[in-house]
């Protein structure tokens, strides 16, 4: 028996936030002392953060742009994707993902994902494959490497780009490659909620170096090489301006807080290790669907930690305990909503969730209960209780 909602009261005083992120007095004092240089757009911070990224996923360059969503639509314009193009990618995404596609002028087709690891499924991406493919965008979900071999495979067969939507996947490694090192790009996310956080903000590692320089110059209204340094100690110096390009380069604010959240995200990850440890231990018998063990071989980004609610099983919808949640002051996300159930999608490309009925079973049922290592013991207890309460489980 289930406990019905309006029965239910807080477990805590005050709202649990979800994706909370953990900013401490290193980065506070850094953004400050960048304040007081009176350096604050792009600058010698964020050549600094580039690097340092660079290093810790093993490439020669990264460039440090305004958001991932920005980070997808300059890689995808840089590979020479564009009008008459096919691109594949997964319905089981944020938005962004399938709307960078589109920016860059080509057409999204979604293939399948796989249901126990939520990642795209490499059978269903051939299914999907035509003469007009051109790309395919994988996004490493929750932090959990895609099917690399297979995904390779096909991209050597048909001769296909590789972008790797790397938002959730920081830390992920897959047989000891990092995540974003496979493809041609790697694009990754510093939003807030994200396993590292600049508040807004993204990178793009290529290892390229050529093709790195071209986001560089596409992020920045295609200006010559370093026309960041035009108001420099060095004087004023020219620029040229070499295409027509966007504006989504990273500030010398945002940089600030990266290089300091960088240097922690193995202690994060560890923080959400322990997390995630628990629930695994406290929902084991409930009737919850539990993520799949991310420990293995490879190295899982410890993301997001999602539940499915099946309303046969738990005796209540995943809405009732999105609601369920709420009033005993948990906060919780949903990743995602499948993306054919969006008006958007349906109207204008004619998806409907029927083309990808696992990703709309999980978009159905899935819920991301918080896994922040901002969460105290106490908090985590929190929502071990608030989840038993809202399943009618003895707390
Ligand atoms: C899988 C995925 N791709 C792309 C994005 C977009 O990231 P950003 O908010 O940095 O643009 C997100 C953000 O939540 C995401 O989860």
């Amino acid at each position: 028996m289930t406990t019905p909602t309006q029965t239910l009261t807080p477990v805590r005083s005050s709202m649990l936030v979800f994706g909370q992120p953990d900013i401490q007095t290193d980065e506070i004092d850094e953004v400050v002392a960048t304040l007081r240089s009176r350096w604050i757009g792009t600058g010698p911070k964020t050549a600094q953060f580039e690097r340092e990224f660079a290093e810790y996923v093993g490439v020669e360059s990264a460039v440090a742009v305004s958001s991932c969503t920005s980070a997808l639509m300059l890689a995808l314009i840089a590979s020479g994707v564009g009008s008459g193009d096919e691109v594949i990618t997964t319905p089981l995404t944020f938005c962004a993902t399938t709307n960078a596609i589109l920016h860059a002028g080509a057409v999204p087709v979604l293939a399948d994902v796989d249901p126990r690891t939520m990642n795209i499924d490499p059978a269903s991406i051939e299914a999907q494959i035509t003469e007009k493919t051109k790309a395919l965008v994988i996004v490493h979900f929750a932090g959990r490497a895609c099917a690399m071999d297979e995904i390779l495979a096909i991209v050597r067969r048909h001769d296909l780009l590789l972008i790797e939507d790397c938002a959730h996947a920081i830390e992920t490694t897959y047989k000891g490659q990092h995540a974003g090192t496979f493809g041609d790009f790697g694009c990754f996310s510093f939003y807030a909620t994200k396993n590292v956080c600049t508040a807004e903000g993204g990178m793009v590692v290529s290892r390229s170096p050529e093709l790195a320089a071209r986001i560089k110059t596409l992020a920045l209204h295609g200006l010559s090489r370093d026309a960041w340094k035009r108001f420099g100690d060095d004087g004023y110096e020219h620029y040229q301006v070499t295409e027509a390009g966007f504006k989504c380069n990273m500030t010398d604010l945002q940089s600030s807080l990266g290089i300091h959240q960088l240097r922690r995200v193995d202690e994060a990850w560890q923080l959400r290790e322990d997390v995630w440890r628990r629930y695994d231990t406290a929902f084991g018998e409930l009737p919850l669907e539990l993520p799949a063990s991310p420990f293995g071989s490879d190295r899982h980004a410890l993301h997001l930690y999602t539940v499915l609610v099946d309303k046969d099983r738990c005796g209540l919808s995943r809405d009732e305990f999105l609601r369920a949640m709420t009033v005993q002051n948990i906060g919780v996300g949903v990743h995602y909503v499948s993306l054919p159930e969006h008006e958007f999608y349906r109207q204008h490309l004619g998806w409907s969730p029927d083309d990808c009925p696992h990703a709309a079973r999980i978009g159905r049922q899935t819920v991301s209960l918080p896994l922040s290592p901002a969460l105290t013991y106490d908090d985590v207890e929190d929502v071990v209780v608030a989840v038993r309460r809202a399943l009618g489980a003895a707390s």
